[in-house]
């Protein structure tokens, strides 16, 4: 008899200092849950995300990957989520033109007061992503050592 694994997907989460890792931190705070394979990267604000840094997550073994910053108009640094925006509207595009699930990528805002928020976005997040099942299209081979 063969046992079938179930497919746990890495998630790969960016988030922004001021709000969205706060958010985080309160969701943490308040017990409430979302997966363990949700591994997050702490940024001072999601403009600091290159495009290809998410497009280096899924060469290296990400089978999903969000960003998620200030709710706009409430950036640290002003105007820091608006260019964010534009960049992944672009990376969006590109990911289609590639035929890569558009669902593997996601851009939320999460304020510091969203905990809850924050933890349903990562359970949404990881059951969509899930579905898709693995990433095979970017992942880099030579990564897999
Ligand atoms: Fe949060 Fe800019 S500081 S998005």
């Amino acid at each position: 008899m063969q046992i079938e694994e179930k497919f746990e997907p890495t998630i790969v989460a960016f988030c922004c200092n001021w709000c969205s890792y706060a958010g985080a931190d309160l969701s943490g705070t308040n017990r409430l849950q979302y997966p363990a394979n949700v591994k997050i990267i702490r940024v001072p604000c999601s403009c600091r995300v290159n495009p290809m840094f998410i497009l280096r997550a899924f060469q290296r073994g990400a089978d999903g990957v969000i960003l998620c910053g200030c709710h706009p108009g409430d950036c640290h640094y002003t105007t820091g989520n608006y260019y964010a925006r534009r960049r992944m509207t672009l990376l969006f595009s590109m990911l289609d033109f590639l035929g890569i699930e558009r669902e593997r990528t996601r851009l939320e805002w999460v304020s510091a007061a969203e905990g809850a928020k924050f933890a349903a976005t990562m359970n949404d997040f990881v059951e969509t992503v899930t579905r898709l099942g693995k990433n095979r299209r970017l992942e880099d081979l030579r990564c897999n050592k």
